[in-house]
């Protein structure tokens, strides 16, 4: 399976997603060779691979050679321009696109999306991320503006936890982190690895 995280606004969780879904996907089977694409300039997924001390996944870059992985997940850049959309989608089994949920992002998300029906639906979904500790109301609030609008949006969500900036310093995934706070980070990732495995894997 082909993954590809990008996003129209930078800061939004892919180098994290993409991380943390390489590692779901690596430790799901453990038979099954993943490759992280890096393709952020900023190196995020890099950097923290090379202080990582329980990566099971290579990370390579944009012009290494990847071979004949069972998954492949590629992080991109900053900030995707929406004309670059449709081959992000056609290259991959599914496109996903982190978004917040503050009114400005999701609105810029939907105009962009809504203008685009060209998409093949069955390929790309939104996945809301950095949801606050108490967000629900504002987070059904954005699924309806995206329902309304048509746009595919995952079920599974990943909140906003200070976790994920402890975790990076020490570079590993949340899973590792000890306590309540990094087992509930893990559970959001596990939840949408499971929900992909069934839509796509
Ligand atoms: N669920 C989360 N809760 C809290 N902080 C998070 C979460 N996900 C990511 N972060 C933090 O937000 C910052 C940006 O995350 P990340 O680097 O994954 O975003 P990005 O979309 O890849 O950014 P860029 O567009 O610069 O590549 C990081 O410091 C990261 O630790
Ligand atoms: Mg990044």
């Amino acid at each position: 399976m082909i993954i590809t995280i990008a996003s129209f606004k930078g800061g939004v969780g892919k180098s994290t997603t993409s991380l943390h879904l390489s590692h779901y996907l690596s430790t799901r089977r453990k038979s099954d060779k993943v490759v992280l694409v890096d393709g952020d300039p900023n190196r995020s997924a890099l950097s923290w691979f090379e202080r990582s001390k329980n990566c099971r996944f290579s990370i390579v870059d944009m012009a290494d050679e990847i071979g004949d992985p069972d998954h492949i997940v590629i992080d991109t850049p900053a900030r995707t321009n929406p004309g670059e959309l449709m081959s992000l989608v056609t290259g991959s089994d599914l496109l996903i696109l982190p978004t917040n949920i503050s009114p400005f992002s999701l609105e810029a998300t939907i105009e962009t999306l809504a203008n685009m029906p060209e998409l093949p639906l069955e390929r790309y979904r939104i996945l809301l991320t950095l949801v606050p500790a108490r967000g629900q109301a504002r987070e059904a609030q954005a699924r309806e503006a995206l329902t309304a609008a048509e746009i595919p949006t995952l079920k599974s969500r990943i909140q906003s936890r200070v976790v994920y900036a402890d975790a990076e310093l020490e570079g590993v995934t949340v899973d590792l982190m000890s306590g309540k706070r990094g087992k509930s980070a893990w559970a959001d990732y596990k939840t949408l690895g499971q929900e992909i495995i069934k839509g796509w894997g």
